[in-house]
């Protein structure tokens, strides 16, 4: 396969879409696919907003195991190069991994793995480490979002207004299962965006792409960015 090197000098407003197969080199599961952790989860059972309600202890082991898989991790030379695009980062995956590698301006569209809300008061904390609400006593759910949810409003807001002007859009490691990047691609070409996606496999939005390349994006991406070898 061919990698085109880019010349990232030509773009003044660079929007970076990500999803979990960037951090799948650091050892985070991806959700999908043959090892992807929601195989292992009745997501719509344990995963939805009320099920932090209904089943608080089963909910909350799911999201812990994946927390301690995050925190033993740390981010890879994806993370590291990308933090050397600039633009703006709208990243699907919780675990912070792109400020850690140094990306200043990262847009985390479904939140974080450590940040919580209260299931009946308006507590919410970026990072909290127990269950119960300090405030009202009630349960706590992660902040994360869940299925059959959207996004927060900030940052929504915030993405949505990252893509105005978007002159360059890259996306890598992504499915495209969830509607987020239907929603980016359809900014993406209505600013007429040059389009750029690395995916280990085939998606169906690949022709919607100037480029697309299938792979492994730690290996291609170098040779996009012309920092190989
Ligand atoms: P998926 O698990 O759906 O997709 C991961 C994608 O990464 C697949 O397309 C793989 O081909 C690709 N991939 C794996 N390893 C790669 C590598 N080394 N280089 C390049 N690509 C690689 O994950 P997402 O699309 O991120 O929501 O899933 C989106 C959302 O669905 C997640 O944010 C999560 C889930 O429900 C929440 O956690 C809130
Ligand atoms: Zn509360």
């Amino acid at each position: 396969m061919q990698v085109k090197k880019l010349d990232l000098n030509r773009y003044n407003n660079i929007v970076v879409f990500t999803g979990a197969g960037v951090s799948a080199p650091s050892g985070v599961p991806t959700f999908r696919g043959d090892d992807g952790y929601w195989n292992t989860v009745d997501v719509q059972k344990y995963m939805s907003a009320d099920s932090f309600n209904k089943y608080p202890e089963e909910s909350w082991e799911i999201i812990n195991k994946l927390k301690t898989v995050i925190e033993a991790a740390k981010p890879n030379s994806i993370h590291d190069l990308l933090s050397r695009v600039g633009g703006t980062i709208i990243t699907q995956n919780i675990d912070g991994f792109h400020q850690k590698a140094g990306s200043a301006n990262v847009i985390e569209y479904h939140d974080n793995i450590h940040s919580v809300l209260c299931t009946e008061c308006t507590f919410s904390q970026a990072d909290y480490p127990g269950i119960i609400c300090p405030e009202c006593g009630s349960g706590l759910r992660p902040g994360v979002t869940l299925f059959n949810e959207s996004p927060h409003f900030d940052s929504e807001y915030r993405a949505k207004r990252a893509m105005r002007g978007c002159d360059l859009f890259l996306v890598i490691g992504t499915s495209g299962k969830v509607t987020s990047l239907s929603t980016f691609l359809r900014a993406a070409q209505f600013e007429n965006s040059y389009r750029i996606m690395i995916n280990m496999d085939h998606n169906d939005y690949e022709q919607y792409f100037d480029e697309s390349y299938t792979g492994p994006a730690q290996d291609i991406l170098p040779v996009l960015l012309g920092v190989s070898g």
